[in-house]
């Protein structure tokens, strides 16, 4: 092999969420979803031969403890690649996704592995094989490995061959995504945790796969009529909906802090004034709000210390 590999991989923001696991050790989803990749905001991985003789996990420059549940992992998950070969590897991975956005990085972060162990071990996978892989390591990480809108196909199949990434050729260069970070506090319940509890306790969650469908089919209608508002109200409406389905469980999954209720009052008000601006919001207080660029000084202006995206444009 090759003496090391790197690749990088976007975040990405759901517009139709990935809520719920039809298969808990494929990760196979109950619904399929839309997301659109954060171009330049993701994951840098390196895969180098380690040589202490044994695996080695590199965070952001902090070497992990293996017995860390992340380590352990990413460790496993590269044995998908490595199989019983006695390979050593040093796994290093730096996030340039700004610690004040308050994205997940689960994402890019497998997305990127998988890029990066393709090319470690030469084996020229196909992208709709990268994302089948990528899946397995976290299910939104299946999407992060394209730019742009991604739909996840759920897929029938039980071997889940079928259920993964999907680029959509859509190019939509005055859309903008606006972090808002509203709070750190204490961590929350994670994804894979919090979809469990919903599943396992919220009756609402019954109504969940028939509304992500819903979505799924406004939001692609939207894409191809470059429907803002359509596009925004759709994702905003699609993340309440996953939202009442936390609510619902029990205990009450509620990711939302007092200032999140705020910014969304606050995206509220705006529209109420005529400005087109919607929010999407995933297992944590954050919101991320959904814009036109011409909107940008303003929003700007509205919310402090707002990080904008813009996936579309060419730098
Ligand atoms: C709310 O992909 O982090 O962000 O598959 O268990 O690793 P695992 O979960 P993960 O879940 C993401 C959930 C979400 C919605 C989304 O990104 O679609």
């Amino acid at each position: 092999f090759g003496e090391q590999a790197e690749a990088f991989a976007p975040s990405n923001i759901a517009l139709c969420k990935y809520w719920g696991k039809r298969d808990k050790v494929l990760n196979l989803p109950v619904n399929s979803s839309l997301s659109v990749s954060l171009a330049h905001l993701g994951s840098h991985t390196q895969i180098r031969p380690s040589s202490s003789g044994k695996d080695e996990v590199f965070l952001n420059g902090k070497s992990l403890p293996l017995e860390q549940a992340f380590a352990k992992k990413v460790v496993s998950f590269v044995d998908l690649f490595r199989r019983d070969q006695v390979l050593p590897l040093v796994v290093d991975t730096r996030n340039n996704i700004p610690t004040a956005a308050g994205l997940a990085s689960s994402a890019s972060g497998f997305a990127a592995l998988t890029l990066a162990l393709n090319r470690f071990f030469s084996l020229d996978l196909e992208d709709t094989v990268l994302s089948v892989f990528a899946r397995m390591g976290s299910g939104s990480a299946s999407r992060s490995i394209y730019s742009g809108f991604v739909e996840w196909q759920m897929g029938q199949q039980a071997d889940g061959m079928d259920s993964h990434g999907i680029p959509i050729p859509v190019f939509w260069p005055d859309l903008c995504i606006g972090l808002v970070k509203v709070s750190t506090g204490q961590k929350a319940v994670d994804s894979r945790s919090g979809m469990q509890r919903t599943i396992d306790t919220a009756h609402l969650y019954g109504s969940w796969p028939a509304q992500a469908a819903g979505d799924l089919e406004k939001l692609h209608a939207a894409l191809q009529s470059q429907d803002f508002e359509a596009l925004g109200a759709t994702a905003e409406h699609n993340a309440m909906s996953m939202h009442a389905t936390m609510i619902a469980s029990w205990p009450p999954l509620v990711y939302w802090k007092p200032e999140s209720l705020m910014a969304m009052q606050k995206v509220w008000q705006l529209r109420e004034a005529g400005i087109p601006v919607y929010f999407t919001m995933d297992a944590g207080p954050n919101l991320k709000l959904l814009f036109q660029q011409k909107h940008q000084a303003l929003l700007e202006a509205e919310f402090s210390g707002l990080e904008v995206v813009t996936p579309f444009a060419v730098d």
